[in-house]
C-alpha cells in the first residue's frame, strides 16, 4: 500500500512538473508553424486572381487589396517562411503564385514601399529557390526605388501625395525599404545602391530621432535646400509621441543597416533605440499602439509592432555579447511567447487565414484597429525562425 501511494505521488508530481514546464522554442515553432501552414492555405482559398489580403472588414470578412497596396509582399513572404519551416509543397506553390503576381512592382517609381513589396516576396523566393529570375526582379526593383533619392537631401522620398502639406516627406518606415538597395547592391556589386541606402540612413539618424532614442514618424524636407521643414506624426498619437510601429521600424532598420554594412554607428544607434523601448514595454512585451497614448493601459496593443521588434531584437542580440545579448534575446522570446499564446494566435481555420490577431494599422483614421495584419504575421514567423537558429 505504501509503495502504491509512493508511485502515485511520483506519477502525479511528474504530471504537474510537465504541465508547468515552459514550452521549448522548438515546440513553440512546431505548434505555430502547423497553424501557419493551414492558415496560409485557407487565405489562398479566399483570394481571386490579382487580389491580395489586407486585413478583416468590420463584419469579419477578408479585406483585400490590389498589388499596389504597400503590404502586397507580406502574404507571399509569410507563405515562403511557412514553406521554409514545413517544406509543404502546396504552401510553396501558394508562395510562388502570390510572388509572381507582383512582377510589375519592379518598375514602380512612385512609392518607396517597393522595398517591402519585393524583398519579402521575391527576396525570400530567391533565397529559398536560387532562381535567377527572382534575383532579376529584385535588381529592377532596387533601381526603381533608387530613383527616389534626392541628392540635396540625401534621402529617398516616401510618399508622392499631391495636395498634402509636405514638400518631400520621409517616414521612419522607409528605413525598412533600404534593405532592397543594400541586398541588390551587394549581390550585383553595385556600390552606388549601397551608398544611397547609407545616405538615407545617415540623414534619418540625424533628423528623425529625439535625444532619448525615440523617433518622429515623418520629417518633411525642402528639396531645394535639403533643410528640414517640419517633424510630425501622421499615424501616431501626437507629434511628440512615440508611435509604436514607427519605433519598431527604426529599431529593425538600423539593426539591418549594421547587418549589411558592419558600420558601428548603426549598431550604436540600434542599441540606443532598443534601450529606449525595452523599459517602456508592458510585462508581456506587446506594446500599446503608441507608447504615449494617455489611455494606457486601456489603449489597444499592436501585435505588428511587437513582431517587428522581436525579429529585430533577435538579430541585435547576435551583434552584442554577454548580459546585453541575453537581455535582447529574452525580450524577443518574451514577445514571441506572448504572440504565440491564445490571446494573440488565431485558431486554425479562423480569422480568414491570418496568423495573429490584435494589430493596429491607422488608429486615428479609424482604420484597421485591433485586427489581423499581414505584416504582423510575416515578422512573427521571421522572429521564430531567427530564434530557432539560435536555440
Ligand atoms: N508603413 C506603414 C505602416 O507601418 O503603417
Amino acid at each position: 500500500m505504501k509503495v502504491k501511494k509512493l508511485v502515485l505521488l511520483i506519477v502525479l508530481s511528474l504530471v504537474v512538473m510537465s504541465c508547468n514546464r515552459q514550452e521549448t522554442v522548438e515546440e513553440l515553432a512546431d505548434r505555430v508553424f502547423k497553424i501557419a501552414v493551414e492558415q496560409v492555405k485557407l487565405m489562398d482559398s479566399m483570394l481571386e486572381e490579382g487580389e491580395c489580403p489586407r486585413s478583416l472588414n468590420p463584419d469579419g470578412s477578408l479585406m483585400k487589396s490590389t498589388i499596389w497596396w504597400w503590404c502586397s509582399g507580406f502574404y507571399p513572404g509569410t507563405a515562403w517562411l511557412a514553406y521554409e519551416y514545413a517544406q509543404d509543397e502546396q504552401v510553396k506553390d501558394i508562395a510562388l503564385r502570390h510572388t509572381v503576381k507582383l512582377d510589375s512592382i519592379r518598375f514602380r517609381t512612385n512609392d518607396h514601399d517597393v522595398g517591402f513589396q519585393l524583398n519579402c516576396s521575391y527576396g525570400n523566393a530567391f533565397r529559398l529557390t536560387g532562381n535567377k529570375d527572382f534575383k532579376a526582379v529584385l535588381h529592377d526593383g532596387a533601381h526603381s526605388l533608387a530613383t527616389r533619392l534626392n541628392p540635396t537631401i540625401g534621402c529617398t522620398r516616401s510618399w508622392d501625395y499631391d495636395g498634402r502639406p509636405w514638400d518631400f516627406p520621409v517616414i521612419i518606415d522607409n528605413m525598412m525599404n533600404l534593405e532592397l538597395l543594400l541586398k541588390v547592391g551587394q549581390m550585383y556589386d553595385e556600390p552606388e545602391l549601397c551608398e544611397k541606402a547609407v545616405s538615407h540612413a545617415d540623414v534619418t539618424m540625424k533628423n528623425h530621432f529625439r535625444e532619448d532614442g525615440s523617433s518622429w514618424h515623418l520629417v518633411d524636407y525642402n528639396p531645394l535646400t535639403g533643410n528640414v521643414n517640419k517633424k510630425q506624426t501622421v499615424q501616431g498619437y501626437s507629434d511628440d509621441s512615440a508611435w509604436s510601429r514607427g519605433q519598431s521600424w527604426g529599431l529593425y532598420g538600423f539593426t539591418m543597416m549594421y547587418q549589411y554594412t558592419r558600420d558601428e554607428k548603426y549598431l550604436c544607434h540600434a542599441l540606443k533605440v532598443a534601450d529606449y523601448l525595452l523599459p517602456r514595454l508592458p510585462e508581456d512585451g506587446v506594446p500599446y499602439w503608441d507608447y504615449d497614448d494617455p489611455d494606457i493601459p486601456d489603449a489597444p496593443r499592436d501585435a505588428s509592432a511587437a513582431a517587428i521588434m522581436a525579429s529585430a531584437l533577435v538579430s541585435l542580440s547576435e551583434f552584442v555579447e554577454g548580459e546585453r545579448s541575453d537581455k535582447y534575446l529574452s525580450a524577443a522570446e518574451n514577445i514571441v511567447r506572448t504572440l504565440a499564446s491564445e490571446e494573440y494566435l488565431s485558431e486554425e481555420g479562423s480569422n480568414c487565414g491570418f496568423i495573429l490577431k490584435h494589430g493596429v494599422g491607422f488608429l486615428k483614421a479609424g482604420s484597421e484597429v485591433d485586427v489581423p495584419l499581414t505584416y504582423s504575421d510575416y515578422y512573427f514567423l521571421e522572429a521564430i525562425l531567427k530564434l530557432l537558429k539560435l536555440s
